[in-house]
């Protein structure tokens, strides 16, 4: 599957090229999104060619490369390395994913190796969205326990099938790759919560520690919130981490009717 969608305020300037040594033999070129609002110039594609055999193997590696030897102004976020912050989530050959688990030479496109940043995100520069609104729509389904019980010495504890239940949704890395890849998040991102927040309400919902199932779901029963979800399923096929955010929004629609 393959976004073609641009940031927002997306009109296209004249890029620059930062062209290799030609006599390397294993070239790969780079067409990489660049915007910075503080020099007041349009967003451009810039390329940049590297050798791949001095370059490691993943995508992280060739930005890093890119940062460290050829234009130290180009911008983007990313901390573990490892597919677990979330942090270096962007869009790589039309695909919504994690520089830093992307394989160069499994990248779509040829000898141009597209990159932007998350689609249908403000800028803040380059390859870094504003993700104020998808924090701010995870903080707003209260991921934490909510609870009656007295605080117990150690841990609250669970039987292994009632932990059992919370595999496929704890593992969520909050990259918003998911989000950021659902049309119906692209057009209503303001109203609807989008496959992340909502696959993280439903691992709350589900956890038989919680208490606050009913304020939970009081919470999401809204027009927009939880129904603007049309089964696109684009959020589960660009999920790096392999996760069904469609699976628990499918999940809390069945608790809503189950509840009515
Ligand atoms: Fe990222 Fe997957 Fe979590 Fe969505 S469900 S935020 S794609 S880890
Ligand atoms: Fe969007 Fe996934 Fe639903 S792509 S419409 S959240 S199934
Ligand atoms: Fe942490 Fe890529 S740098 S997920």
């Amino acid at each position: 599957m393959v976004q073609l969608a641009l940031p927002k305020n997306s009109r296209i300037g004249k890029g620059k090229v930062f062209a290799a040594d030609t006599s390397a033999a294993n070239i790969r070129t780079f067409k990489i999104y660049r915007y910075d609002p503080s020099d007041g110039g349009k967003p451009r594609w810039d390329s940049y060619q590297i050798d791949l055999d001095d370059c490691g193997p993943m995508v992280l590696d060739a930005l890093f490369k890119i940062k460290n030897e050829i234009d130290p102004t180009l911008a983007f976020r990313r901390s573990c390395r490892e597919g677990v912050c979330g942090s270096c989530a962007m869009n790589i050959g039309g695909r919504n994913t994690l520089a830093c688990t992307r394989a160069i030479e499994d990248v779509a496109g040829g000898d141009t190796v597209m990159i932007s940043p998350l689609p249908h995100l403000p800028v803040v520069r380059d390859l870094v969205p504003d993700l104020s609104n998808f924090y701010k729509q995870y903080a707003s389904i209260e991921p934490w326990l909510h609870t009656t019980e007295a605080e117990p010495k150690e841990e609250f504890k669970q039987s292994p099938d009632d932990r059992e239940k919370l595999d496929g949704y704890y593992e969520c890395i909050l990259c918003a790759s998911c989000s950021t890849s659902c049309p119906s998040y692209w057009w209503n991102g303001d109203r609807y919560l989008g496959p992340a927040a909502l696959l993280q309400a439903y691992r709350w919902l589900v956890d038989s520690r919680d208490d606050a199932t009913t304020a939970r779901l009081d919470g999401l029963e809204d027009p927009f919130k939880l129904y603007r979800c049309h089964t696109i399923m684009n959020c589960a096929n660009v999920c790096p981490k392999g996760l069904n955010p469609a699976k628990a929004i499918a999940e809390i629609k069945s608790m809503m009717v189950e509840r009515a």
